[in-house]
C-alpha cells in the first residue's frame, strides 16, 4: 500500500498528544472548544464568525473529510492523551503534490493557552509532513499583530520571507499576513 493511502499513518504521537484525523463523532466536543475560543478564531482565521453555531461546526466537519479523501488537507484534532480532550487542531492545508508544498495551521482551545501545546503539536506536525509524506517546504502565514502566533513560528525556527498583503479576508476586512517557511532541509525532523 502506497504510503498515502495508509490510514494509520495519519497518527501521530507527541509528549503529549495524538494527533489524529477529525471524525464526525468529534463534532460535540469540537464545537464547545470552537465556541470557547470564538473571539481570536474569529480575529485571525478565515473560517471563524460569530454567532458560529453546530451547524457550522458539522458544516466544517464535512470540509474536513472532503480535504482527507482528497488529500488535499489534512486537519488533525489534537487529543490530549491523559485526559482524552480535544485541545485544538492543526492542519496540512493548500497541498500541492507535485512541488512538495503545503501551508501549515493551528489553533489551540482557549482554556488550555500557554501550555507549550501549540508548538508541540505544529513540531508533530511538521515532521509528519517532511519525514512521513515527504513533503519539501511548509509555509506559515500568520497576521499581522497575532502575537502569539508569530511567537509560535520564531519557536519552530520557521524563516520570515515577507509580507503578503491583502492576503486572506478575515471577519469581512483583508488582512496583510506575514509569510514564513520550514524545508525539510533546514535541519533534523521528528
Ligand atoms: C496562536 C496559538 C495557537 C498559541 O497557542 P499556545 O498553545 O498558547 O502557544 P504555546 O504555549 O505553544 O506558545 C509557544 C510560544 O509562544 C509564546 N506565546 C504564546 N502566546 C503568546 C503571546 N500572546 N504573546 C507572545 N508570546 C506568546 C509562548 O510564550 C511560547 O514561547 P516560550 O516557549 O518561550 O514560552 C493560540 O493563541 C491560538 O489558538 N490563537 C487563535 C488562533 C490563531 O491565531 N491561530 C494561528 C493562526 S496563524
Amino acid at each position: 500500500m502506497h504510503a498515502l493511502e495508509d490510514p494509520s499513518i495519519d497518527e501521530i504521537d507527541s509528549e503529549r498528544l495524538r494527533l489524529r484525523p477529525l471524525r464526525r463523532g468529534d463534532a460535540s466536543e469540537l464545537h464547545r472548544a470552537i465556541l470557547e475560543t470564538l473571539p481570536d478564531l474569529c480575529r485571525w482565521l478565515p473560517w471563524a464568525r460569530p454567532g458560529h453555531g453546530k451547524l457550522d461546526t458539522r458544516r466544517y466537519l464535512r470540509g474536513v473529510r472532503l480535504g482527507w479523501s482528497r488529500r488535499i488537507a489534512l486537519e488533525f484534532g489534537l487529543e490530549e492523551r491523559t485526559s482524552r480532550e480535544l485541545v485544538g487542531v492543526t492542519s496540512l492545508h493548500r497541498i500541492d503534490w507535485s512541488r512538495r508544498c503545503a501551508g501549515l495551521g493551528y489553533w489551540i482551545r482557549r482554556s488550555r493557552w500557554g501550555e507549550g501545546l501549540a508548538r508541540e503539536a505544529a513540531e508533530a506536525t511538521l515532521g509528519h509532513g517532511f519525514s512521513r509524506l515527504g513533503l519539501h517546504r511548509i509555509e506559515i502565514q500568520v497576521a499581522v499583530g497575532n502575537h502569539a502566533s508569530h511567537a509560535v513560528a520564531a519557536k519552530l525556527g520557521a524563516r520570515r520571507e515577507g509580507l503578503a498583503r491583502d492576503s486572506e479576508i478575515v471577519d469581512g476586512a483583508y488582512l496583510d499576513h506575514v509569510q514564513y517557511s520550514l524545508l525539510s532541509t533546514d535541519r533534523v525532523w521528528p
